[in-house]
């Protein structure tokens, strides 16, 4: 296929076979599929707008798998399936559904316990998200929502992700993997800040 997907800063390339994957054949470029993925991510978040999900309903293996199926079905025939192929960030493939389980488990835990504000929570959700790495892409865009999700479920609002195209590289997308990786080492606050920025 000559689909020659550029590395953009913190972005996951695709290997050969999830190329094979993409079910719209006439797309031949990189912008072209962004445009159509865009489009794709705004029907889900259509479909989402104005819901309030239990926190439940969004700590679910089913309906975070659902939710990136929605984001990216039209474009993707593996949207909404864990990856089946390792990658440079995320966790061993065979660990992905262990890994989610306890993730489910400690947000489950802290929410009753009150370990961490809600919002806090969010972002910690979030982030554990993309550092697994569910699925063979996506993922970024998909953790953002599931972070918003939670949110909601919890009583707050949605995060501003820094207002700008995360996509694209620019000062945003600096300050936002910068923020990760802080994260990555339990230095939750930047994120946060971000998040809400
Ligand atoms: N050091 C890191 N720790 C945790 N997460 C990271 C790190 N570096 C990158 N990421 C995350 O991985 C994402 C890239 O994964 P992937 O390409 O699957 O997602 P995406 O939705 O296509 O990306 P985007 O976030 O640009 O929309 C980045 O967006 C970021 O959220
Ligand atoms: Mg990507």
């Amino acid at each position: 296929m000559g689909l020659d997907l550029k590395y953009i800063k913190g972005q996951t390339p695709l290997d050969e076979e999830e190329k094979e994957g993409l079910k719209i054949k006439t797309i031949s470029t990189v912008a072209e599929l962004n445009e159509f993925e865009q489009q794709n991510i705004e029907k889900a978040e259509i479909w989402i707008y104005g819901k309030v999900f239990s926190v439940d309903k969004v700590l679910d293996e089913a309906f975070i798998k659902s939710i990136h199926k929605r984001m990216l079905g039209d474009v993707w025939k593996w949207a909404g399936n864990f990856r089946s192929t390792n990658k440079n960030i995320g966790v061993d493939k065979a660990q992905i559904q262990i890994e989610l389980r306890k993730l489910i488990d400690d947000c489950k835990f802290w929410i009753k316990n009150d370990r961490f504000p809600s919002e806090e929570i969010a972002i910690r959700f979030k982030h554990r998200l993309v550092s697994i790495h569910l699925f063979p892409n996506g993922n970024g865009r998909h953790s953002r929502i599931l972070g918003n999700l939670l949110a909601v479920s919890l009583g707050k609002d949605e995060f501003s992700w820094g207002r700008a195209n995360l996509v694209s590289t620019g000062n945003s997308r600096t300050n936002y993997i910068s923020a990760l990786k802080k994260a990555d080492n339990n230095e939750i606050e930047p994120l946060l800040k971000f998040a809400r920025s």
